[in-house]
């Protein structure tokens, strides 16, 4: 049997493809980065591994549309239907005109949007706020400013649902939407890394980005101020330490000096009475002598 992937077919089902097409979606892939590399943001399709470790983060249960940004030949769209999402609720956003003729082709239940992911408001004006259930995206965000980064994941949280997703993968080891702003202080999202997957190629890792919700922010606090509580008990206890430590070297001190003292007096004796032994063997001769005459 030859090798095969998967694919949706027309009722949404799972079917597969020879390899063939996989190579040709190597080749058309690589055709589109060489056109426009910093847009197409890498030389080869997602690997399976990847694309499910995208899809895992996506609840098949959950109510409303899934939004795939920048879905190319469509190995995430793929993983997210073998998840078990309905290819109806399924939306790709993609720029490349090539790229969209093919998605329509492989997955005729889903619906394909030709257009640019960082202006969603545009994009996908008809899609109401509030009413998505994730956003997937495989943009090449580290090819685009920081801020239009912190952009589109804006965009994507006003479409969402306020438990909302949004799920993007990365070939760094840092995440790709900066989590701080220039003065140190955290964004008000969460986010979560997965493990890396070493079995793409490149090595890659999944990030997941949600709303900060009061819980979360409640949580937030009580671990700071139990981390406050800790630092405070730990400064404590090392003062604590000191003090002690310093009042035992202190009597140690004391008392090696009255030891000193206590010996250098009785060397000082012993010495004397050394002196004194061949006076007292004098005096003892002469009263020997003394009682001889008598
Ligand atoms: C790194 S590829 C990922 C393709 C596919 N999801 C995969 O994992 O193999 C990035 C894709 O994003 C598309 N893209 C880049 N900028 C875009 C934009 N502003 N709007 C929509 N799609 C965009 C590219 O055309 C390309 O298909």
């Amino acid at each position: 049997m030859r090798p095969q992937h998967q694919r949706s077919d027309t009722a949404g089902r799972i079917d597969t493809a020879p390899i063939e097409e996989r190579f040709a979606d190597e080749a058309r892939f690589f055709k589109a980065w060489f056109e426009n590399p910093l847009r197409t943001g890498a030389v080869s399709p997602s690997g399976r591994f990847l694309a499910r470790m995208m899809a895992r983060y996506v609840d098949p249960e959950s109510a409303g549309p899934i939004i795939e940004l920048g879905p190319g030949t469509g190995p995430v769209t793929q993983a997210l239907l073998q998840r078990g999402v309905a290819p109806e609720r399924l939306v790709l956003v993609e720029y490349d005109p090539a790229f969209c003729r093919l998605l329509s082709r492989r997955f005729p239940r889903c619906r394909v949007v030709q257009g640019d992911a960082y202006d969603l408001p545009r994009t996908l004006a008809d899609i109401a706020g509030g009413s998505v259930a994730a956003v997937v995206s495989s943009l090449p965000l580290l090819t685009c400013p920081e801020p239009r980064r912190l952009e589109l994941l804006q965009q994507a949280f006003s479409l969402m649902a306020p438990e909302g997703s949004f799920i993007q993968f990365t070939y760094g080891m840092v995440s790709p939407v900066p989590l701080r702003n220039r003065e140190g202080a955290p964004h008000d999202f969460a986010a979560e890394a997965s493990p890396p997957v070493w079995l793409n190629l490149p090595p890659a890792r999944v990030w997941v980005y949600r709303r900060a919700c009061e819980n979360a922010v409640a949580r937030q606090t009580a671990g700071e101020a139990l981390i406050g509580k800790i630092r405070q008990q730990t400064v404590k206890a090392r003062d604590e330490f000191r003090e002690t430590r310093d009042k035992v070297e202190n009597k140690l001190r004391a008392r090696a000096a009255k030891v000193r003292g206590e010996f250098a007096a009785r060397t000082q004796k012993v010495r004397d009475d050394r002196n004194l032994k061949p006076a007292l063997a004098l005096l003892k001769k002469m009263n020997d002598h003394r009682k001889r005459m008598n």
